[in-house]
């Protein structure tokens, strides 16, 4: 899917391939709306298939139906948006998904009618819409040899009357989804090709206005004295990177204010010497999903132009099995000075994420949020909806929590608490790497996270669950992997610092 182009217009002004309308569940379906003018066109077609209980509005159920020149529209597309009183920007989202893939062999300009009697103001209707129909279009079969194409959806109409601002604000949300989709290919390459020198190829090949992409290789991540990420990347013959990208809009809003944004980016996840069982090896490829959502979010936030400063870290490093890995027993030195007793070589995510805050908080960044896919016991215990979030300061936490509602990208507070220092204490170093303690795995990662997150306001955001999908949610993200969880939230939290 290219660039997708979004315009506001009557219905009348438009020959669209697909004309779709919201269809509400209660409320007799297709007869509620301003739907019933269509039907009048359609000599009452809408209607009767409500009558034979084929179109019921059930939420991501769309039936289309060809015109035959009653309306200018190729095709109508019923699209089923639920109950009324369910709705919200996600089942929007869902609906717009399911008609982009009912219509995926039509492609061209899809239509949607905005309807002003839904409990949802016409600019977050036009944001879902869009959203819907660029992250619904995604699929991740690109190494196929013998893939059928789908027609992509090239242009997005939203059927309103004179909204000054919403064209705005769906081609933003057109620019956004295809970031996401972007880093949802990221997290869909195989191992093999994303190497973390592959990944900081891919980084190194945003051209885009104000941002300047670096990455130090191994040498100089010792160099630094990173002995966390330079020890986990030691097994692969793929050396580590720490990829540096720096956006300095030349008008920053807030000249105090450097947003820092830093991932975990393991390009494959085997455990290492404390080597994972072999079922499902295969999505440990997605273990990078968060430098791929921060990489996706810094790529977007310097496309739209956002005046905030900001300084991404990716900790991108494979963790295998070699001669040369590091092992249960090491003691290995971060870069802020603090030594580390290694007591299972699969909690590697805090230790490259230690480095990268180091890194982060040394050129610059005042406010400083990491993702991560850390600890499986995150998706245990949100599943595959919401991240968990920890922060050292309940303004900043507020302020991710606000930005996370509106984006579509979920996140729900989990407590930091010094209660759980203790079970990272070591015997012979300053801290441990993970803890025997059958409990509370995501806090004591973020509690040995905080030892490394310096100075100021810092949240870690954990996304096992959501960041990579074993299966279809049923929602809008029907495809298995890679969500892009966390691009959407970062340009959403980038858009309130500077407003
Ligand atoms: N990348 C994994 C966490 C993970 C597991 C993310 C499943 C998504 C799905 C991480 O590196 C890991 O292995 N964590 C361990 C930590 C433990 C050894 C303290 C875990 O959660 O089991
Ligand atoms: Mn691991
Ligand atoms: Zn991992």
């Amino acid at each position: 899917m290219g660039e997708v182009a979004v315009e506001v217009k009557l219905p009348g002004q438009i020959e669209p391939d697909v004309l779709a309308l919201p269809v509400p569940e209660d409320g007799g379906g297709a007869a509620a709306n301003g739907a019933r003018i269509l039907d009048e066109r359609l000599q009452g077609r809408l209607q009767r298939l409500t009558q034979e209980g084929e179109l019921r509005g059930e939420l991501g159920k769309t039936l289309v139906l060809h015109t035959d020149g009653e309306l200018k529209a190729h095709r109508v597309a019923a699209a089923g948006i639920g109950r009324i009183e369910d709705l919200d920007a996600d089942a929007l989202r869902t609906a717009a998904a399911s008609v982009a893939r009912a219509t995926e062999e039509v492609g061209g300009t899809v239509a949607w009618l905005l309807d002003e009697t839904l409990p949802l103001p016409l600019d977050e209707q036009a944001r879902a819409v869009v959203e819907g129909i660029v992250l619904g279009s995604y699929r991740p079969g690109r190494w196929k040899t013998d893939a059928h194409e789908p027609r992509p959806v090239e242009r997005i109409v939203l059927c309103a009357g004179d909204q000054a601002g919403l064209e705005e604000i769906g081609a933003r949300s057109a620019r956004v989804a295809r970031w996401v989709n972007w880093a949802r290919d990221l997290a869909n390459s195989p191992p093999n090709e994303l190497t973390p020198e592959g990944l900081a190829a891919r980084a190194a090949e945003l051209d885009l206005p104000s941002l300047r992409v670096e990455a130090l290789d191994p040498k100089q991540i010792d160099e630094l004295g990173m002995g966390a990420l330079g020890a986990v990347g030691r097994a692969s013959a793929n050396g580590p990177r720490l990829i540096v990208l720096r956006y300095e809009p030349a008008q920053p809003a807030r000249a105090d204010l450097t947003l820092g944004l830093v991932g975990k980016a393991i390009t494959f996840d085997a455990g290492g010497i404390s080597i994972k069982p072999a079922l499902k090896m295969e999505d440990m490829k997605g273990d990078m999903a968060g430098g791929a959502a921060v990489l996706a979010g810094t790529a977007a936030i310097a496309q739209l132009g956002l005046p905030v400063r900001v300084l991404t870290v990716l900790a991108a490093a494979e963790n295998l099995v070699s001669g040369d890995s590091f092992r249960p027993g090491d003691i290995l030195r971060a870069a802020n000075g603090k030594t580390i007793e290694i007591t299972n070589t699969d909690a590697e995510g805090r230790l490259v994420l230690a480095d990268a805050l180091w890194y982060a908080r040394r050129e610059g960044a005042t406010h400083v949020l990491d993702i991560a896919t850390l600890t499986g016991a995150m998706e245990f215990a949100l599943g595959d909806l919401y991240g968990g979030m920890f922060a050292n300061d309940d303004a900043w936490r507020d302020e991710i929590l606000a930005a996370a509602r509106r984006s579509g990208d979920h996140v729900w507070p989990f407590p930091l608490h010094r209660r759980f220092r203790k079970y990272v204490d070591s015997d012979y170093a300053d801290l441990k790497n993970s803890s025997d303690l059958q409990q509370a795995s995501p806090a004591l990662a973020a509690e040995f996270l905080r030892e490394f997150a310096g100075d100021g306001p810092w949240a870690h955001l954990d996304m096992s669950g959501p960041g990579f999908l074993e299966r279809s949610r049923g929602d809008y993200l029907t495809q298995r992997g890679g969500t892009g969880y966390g691009v959407r939230l970062i340009v959403e939290l980038a858009t309130a610092l500077v407003t």
